[in-house]
């Protein structure tokens, strides 16, 4: 397994040009499966985590093709179920479930397994398709959903932590080829839900509403292909603007969505950080002098939990005590432990993570454990006096494309060291 080794003390400074969203383009891949004509799909970033997906959507039987910043999808003739071991390993892949089922009427999927930051349920998952006519027993660790036709319904998906962006958009896709008309309450309104919408009402569905608690879908017969370019991808945007603070440079953020980052960009300026956009460009800087500040994380378009754990980093950095509080997931804090062994003192107290900040990090050997986490640590790393080994990117691959690589560029004194 490879590792990232990082030379720290280095400011960053330069130009970072954000990639296609991750969490916008697997449901969008996995939309093309709602018809059986060719989908193009644009600005998609080179991740594992995509071609994990186009791996999963080939062998449910439809042509995938993946070249850079672009897959191509026909799924003329599909199967019902897919490769079991592949559906297992990544959650994300759960969002086949709503378009199998609409296209096919039946979908034989794998339970997805939990993760660090949490059991991650897909109880509202299944509850959605249930409401729409689905039976849907679990058999051997399958999901084995059946339904003899699809009637939109009204449906309440609001969950104990709120609403769930992959259960809306399952229900979402499921409910554009239902008969009659589908009202999803208490939905998701992230950025990458509203894209979903944009690309299927591209297909010819007939969505409104996305991006507030309330999305109407009125069913259609049928869904025609189209050529697509997801959205930015806000969460990395977000990584690289606390990354710069973090190191004390300046960097410019080339391709971003401002009005998706408003709760981080908020919360950045409250720290003491710079933040200025000249047009298409978000310029990050770090303040005269940075301040504490508390975060608790919530559904869009509250602080996201994608970039909590890059926020501690940036804590452990700054004198005082802040209060980092994770309201989406049960256990979202594995980054903490490692943080410590920087020299960070962070003590958990239930939801709540206290960040005593102010002291140097000291560089050593960290273990990645989630997508984001693996990405506090990089932070950390950067600010740490001599040498940090982070161990198993294979996280960081899975969700930023070419890290190192956009990292060197902006001057830090990073290498992949290829694993034992
Ligand atoms: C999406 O996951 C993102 N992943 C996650 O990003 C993100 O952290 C999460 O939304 C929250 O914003 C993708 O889009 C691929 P949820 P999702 O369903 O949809 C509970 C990353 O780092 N819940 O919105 O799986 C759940 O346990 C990843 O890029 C239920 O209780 O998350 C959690 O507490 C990590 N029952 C909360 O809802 C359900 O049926 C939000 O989860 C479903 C979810």
């Amino acid at each position: 397994m490879d590792s990232l080794l990082i030379r720290g003390g280095v400011p960053l400074y330069g130009d970072v040009q954000i990639s296609g969203s991750k969490n916008s383009t697997l449901p969008i891949m996995a939309a093309a499966l709602l018809t059986a004509e060719k989908c193009v799909i644009r600005r998609v970033p080179a991740l594992s985590d995509v071609h994990f997906m186009a791996s999963i959507i080939a062998s449910l039987g439809a042509e995938v093709k993946v070249e850079p910043g672009c897959v191509t999808i026909q799924a003329a003739k599909i199967k019902p179920h897919g490769d079991y071991e592949l559906i297992r390993k990544m959650r994300g892949s759960i969002c086949i479930l709503g378009p199998l089922l609409a296209r096919l009427r039946r979908a034989r999927v794998s339970l997805p397994g939990g993760c660090v930051i949490g059991t991650r349920p897909i109880d509202l998952h299944l509850k959605g398709m249930r409401e729409l006519g689905a039976e849907i027993p679990i058999r051997n660790g399958y999901v084995c959903a059946v339904a003899k036709r699809l009637q939109g319904r009204e449906i309440f998906m609001g969950g104990r932590s709120g609403p769930t962006v992959l259960g809306t958009d399952n229900v979402m896709m499921a409910a554009t080829l239902a008969e009659g008309v589908t009202v999803i309450h208490s939905a998701a309104c992230e950025p990458e839900v509203v894209d979903l919408a944009n690309f299927l009402n591209a297909m010819g569905a007939r969505i409104t509403g996305a991006g507030s608690p309330t999305i109407t879908i009125v069913g259609v017969k049928a869904l025609h292909g189209v050529e697509w370019e997801v959205i930015p991808d806000r969460i990395e945007a977000a990584t690289y603007a606390v990354a710069a603070a973090a190191s004390g440079g300046e960097v410019n953020l080339l391709g971003a969505r401002a009005d998706h980052l408003s709760a981080v960009t908020d919360k950045l300026r409250e720290a003491g950080v710079k933040v200025e956009r000249n047009g298409a460009i978000i310029n990050v800087k770090r303040g005269s002098r940075l301040k504490s500040v508390d975060v608790t994380t919530q559904p869009y378009a509250g602080f996201p939990t994608d970039v909590q754990a890059q926020m501690m980093a940036l804590m452990c950095l700054v004198p005082g005590m802040s209060i980092i509080t994770e309201r989406i997931f049960e256990s979202r804090f594995t980054h903490a432990a490692e943080m410590g062994r920087l020299g960070a003192d962070i003590s958990i107290e239930g939801p709540s993570a206290i960040i005593k900040g102010g002291k140097p990090l000291s560089g050593a050997p960290v273990m990645a454990s989630d997508l984001r986490a693996s990405a506090a640590l990089v932070i950390a790393g950067l600010s740490a006096r001599g040498e940090t080994k982070v161990n198993r990117i294979y996280h960081l691959d899975r969700g930023y494309e070419d890290i190192d690589g956009k990292l060197r560029k902006l001057g830090a004194r990073v290498e992949r060291v290829p694993g034992e």
